[in-house]
C-alpha cells in the first residue's frame, strides 16, 4: 500500500473534482489516495478518495480575514492538509515556525498534515541539501506528538517537469527516516514529490523509505494521475 496525495494547487473546479472522484470510485487499489484541493472544493471524499486541503492557517480562529482555520477544513471534509509547500514558502513567506504552528493547529483539529521540506536550487548547489532538511525537519516537527507524514520536494525540481536521480532520492529518503527515528518518530509514511507520473512513479515509489508520492501537475488529469495510481499496488 503506497500513499499517493494529488496537489492540485490554484487549479481546478467542482465539475472536474466531481468527474475525478467519479472515476477513482470505480477503481480497485489497496493504495491511500489523497487529493488536497483548493478550500472552496473542500467536501467528503469516497470509499477510494479523502479530501486534503493545501494548507491551514497557524491560527485557531478570529481575526485574520481571507484564513481559513484547521477546524474549518476538518468541518468542510479535509482529513489531511498539506503545510510548508514551497510555494507557499516562497510567495507567502512561510517559515519553519509557521510551519510548526500550523501543524499543532492540523493536529489538534484531526487533520493529518503532509509537512513538506526540500531544497532551493542555490541550496543545492551549495550542497547544503542535507543541512536544510534536517533544519527543517527539527523546526517543523519537534515536540510534535499525533499522526502526520513527511514529503520529501526538492524546490528546483517542482513543476519544471525534471525529478532527482534514484540514487539522490534513494539518498535523502534514508537521510529523513534516520533523521525522524533520531528525534524519536518511527513510523512516519516519507512521500516523494516534484515530477512525479506514470513514467516515474514504479522506479520512484520502489525506492527504500518511499511510501508514496505527492504529485501536483499528473494529479489534475484522470489519463496523467491514474497510472501513477495503477503502478503500484
Ligand atoms: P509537480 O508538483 O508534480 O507538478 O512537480 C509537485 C508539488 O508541487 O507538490
Amino acid at each position: 500500500m503506497k500513499i499517493i496525495v494529488g496537489n492540485w494547487k490554484m487549479n481546478g473546479n467542482p465539475e472536474l473534482l466531481g468527474q475525478i472522484l467519479d472515476n477513482l470510485s470505480k477503481i480497485k487499489t489497496n493504495n491511500k489516495i489523497i487529493l488536497c484541493v483548493p478550500y472552496t472544493m473542500l467536501c467528503i471524499g469516497n470509499k477510494n478518495v479523502d479530501i486534503g486541503a493545501q494548507d491551514v492557517s497557524k491560527y485557531e480562529s478570529g481575526a485574520y480575514t481571507g484564513q481559513v482555520s484547521a477546524k474549518m477544513a476538518f468541518e468542510s471534509g479535509a482529513k489531511y492538509t498539506i503545510v510548508g509547500h514551497s510555494e507557499s514558502r516562497e510567495y507567502c513567506g512561510i517559515t519553519n515556525s509557521d510551519v510548526h504552528d500550523k501543524v499543532k493547529q492540523a493536529i489538534k483539529n484531526n487533520l493529518i498534515p503532509i509537512i513538506c521540506v526540500g531544497e532551493t536550487e542555490s541550496e543545492r548547489n551549495l550542497k547544503k541539501t542535507d543541512v536544510i532538511i534536517i533544519k527543517e525537519l527539527h523546526e517543523c516537527i519537534h515536540d510534535i506528538v499525533g499522526n502526520f507524514i513527511v514529503a520529501y520536494e526538492p524546490r528546483w525540481a517542482i513543476g519544471a517537469g525534471i525529478t532527482p536521480s534514484i540514487k539522490d532520492i534513494k539518498y535523502i529518503h534514508n537521510l529523513i527516516y534516520n533523521e525522524l527515528k533520531s528525534m524519536g518518530y518511527n513510523k512516519i509514511p516519507i512521500l516523494y514529490g516534484a515530477g512525479v507520473s506514470g513514467k516515474n512513479s514504479k522506479d520512484i515509489m520502489s525506492i527504500p523509505h518511499v511510501d508514496g508520492v505527492l504529485v501536483g501537475g499528473a494529479s489534475l488529469k484522470i489519463e496523467n494521475f491514474m497510472p501513477i495510481i495503477e503502478s503500484v499496488n
